[in-house]
């Protein structure tokens, strides 16, 4: 029997308990990385994963997110969705209900109403005012007459600058949720959910719903997740890189400093975190930004601890 156990990055600090008391009631890793990652979906002060999500270019807010199942590798995920705020329970429905892995936009809409999900309204008032914030400031980088969004987004794209420019945004504002659990059977969930880069495109996918990128579980090894700009861990398949290095002996400290060390070594401007835990749920996190801080919780403690991972700096 394995010691049931749960952690999560910064954001599941207040919520890991429900995850934690999931397991503890024997329930699977599934179900307690599913409703811990919709805690903070709902989350309307979380701006940056599901509700009260900053918005892309558009103001329109789309979210990414998924789901993989460490005993059956099977793995589920939606991107670019808009009007649901759970598309961490919609990636689910799609590992559990179709021959598929990854629905994109108007067809994950659809997958979703049909599954009964229901629609809502992502963007608050407080996202908005954050978004416009943020429209301001960028158009003041690129020209102040340009004051109407579609004609914003027609310079953006056309504009030389796009590349520097996005990279500016990506430094100002980031955020996912990672929730990683294993439960008295040793099965692994990871779980990744996120309204992506604020101003991002249309259309953008981050790494949070591709599965290797952003997410991956293996029971015979591990599961690891990561936040920060999804572009770089996507161009490197982070998180399997993560379960490869365990399954070829590191340990999970130094799987995750080593896939830390592999996005600085891309020299790229951008911030990348990583949380994982091996086969025997033993946890580490490791960033290139920050001291990386995550939370953790086994289900013989009433609350979840802070944990700091390995900090390591892009030369
Ligand atoms: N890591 C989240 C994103 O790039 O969208």
């Amino acid at each position: 029997m394995t010691l049931a156990r749960i952690i999560g990055t910064r954001n599941t600090r207040g919520v890991l308990h429900i995850g934690a008391e999931i397991l503890r009631n024997g329930g699977s890793a599934i179900d307690a990385v599913e409703a811990t990652v919709n805690a903070v979906e709902d989350n309307p002060l979380d701006q940056t994963v599901g509700y009260g999500g900053i918005p892309n270019l558009l103001g329109e807010v789309e979210l990414d997110a998924s789901i993989m199942d460490g005993k059956t590798l099977k793995a589920g995920a939606v991107a670019g969705i808009k009007h649901h705020k759970n598309p961490i329970s919609i990636a689910r429905k799609v590992m559990e209900v179709t021959p598929h892995v990854l629905l994109i936009g108007e067809g994950a809409e659809l997958f979703a109403e049909v599954m009964g999900f229901k629609k809502c309204e992502l963007l608050t008032n407080r996202s908005r005012k954050i978004y416009d914030a943020f429209l301001r400031d960028a158009i003041q980088e690129l020209d102040e007459s340009f004051n109407r969004y579609k004609k914003y987004l027609e310079q953006y794209i056309k504009n030389y600058r796009l590349r520097e420019w996005y990279e500016k945004l990506t430094l100002k504002h980031h955020g996912t949720v990672n929730v990683i659990a294993i439960d008295s059977k040793g099965n692994i969930c990871v779980g990744v959910s996120t309204s992506g880069t604020a101003l991002k495109l249309p259309g953008r996918v981050g790494d949070s719903a591709i599965i290797g990128a952003g997410n991956y579980a293996d029971n015979r090894y591990g599961g690891a997740a990561c936040t920060g700009r999804g572009e770089l861990t996507i161009r490197l398949s982070t998180a399997k890189s993560i379960v490869n290095y365990m399954k070829n002996g590191l340990s999970v400290k130094e799987a995750c400093i080593q896939a830390i060390k592999d996005i600085n070594s891309l020299n790229e401007i951008g911030g990348v975190s990583c949380i994982a835990m091996d086969k025997n749920g033993n946890t580490w996190a490791a960033s290139n930004r920050r001291i990386p801080i995550y939370y953790y919780m086994d289900i013989e403690m009433k609350k979840p601890i802070e944990l700091k991972g390995t900090l390591i700096q892009a030369k």
